[in-house]
């Protein structure tokens, strides 16, 4: 009875998680209706955005199967805060080498910023199954 009890419990605290209060994982930023998010600003123009002495905020959107943008450019030494969003489904964002790794949910708006203090091309992945071009979904952030 305790194991069945417990059971129900969980399930009905999921249901309330999920219908309820709309299954959200945190954001910092308001959601965005993932149809509409390649027409709401700032994803709408996705690209660095100079937000400081050697600070850009990189607004992106992480689609199947690519980034937008594609390929950035920063200056070493640049502190970048992403911001991405997918208009599709669910998608990773992942610079290897770095502590930038986090899912990408429809309309959600996740964060990571990240300082590059080593020149070189850094590649950003999706390391999240999304379909059939999920093995090409990448690009590339130049630090020079
Ligand atoms: Cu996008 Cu895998």
């Amino acid at each position: 009875a305790l194991g069945a009890g417990g059971l129900a419990l969980f399930i009905a605290l999921l249901c309330v998680n999920a219908f309820a209060m709309g299954m959200a994982p945190p954001s910092n930023m308001e959601m965005i209706d993932p149809a509409q998010v390649t027409q709401t600003p700032p994803f709408d123009n996705p690209g660095l955005k100079k937000v400081g002495e050697n600070e850009y905020d990189a607004y992106m959107t992480a689609f199947a199967f690519g980034f937008a943008p594609g390929k950035m450019e920063v200056p070493l030494g640049a502190t970048v805060n992403f911001h991405v969003t997918s208009p599709d489904v669910v998608h990773g964002f992942q610079i290897p080498g770095t502590n930038v790794n986090f899912m990408v949910m429809p309309g959600h708006i996740n964060s990571a910023s990240y300082t590059f203090d080593k020149p070189g091309e850094y590649l950003i992945l999706c390391n999240e199954y999304c379909g059939a071009g999920h093995q090409v979904m990448a690009t590339t952030i130049t630090v020079k």
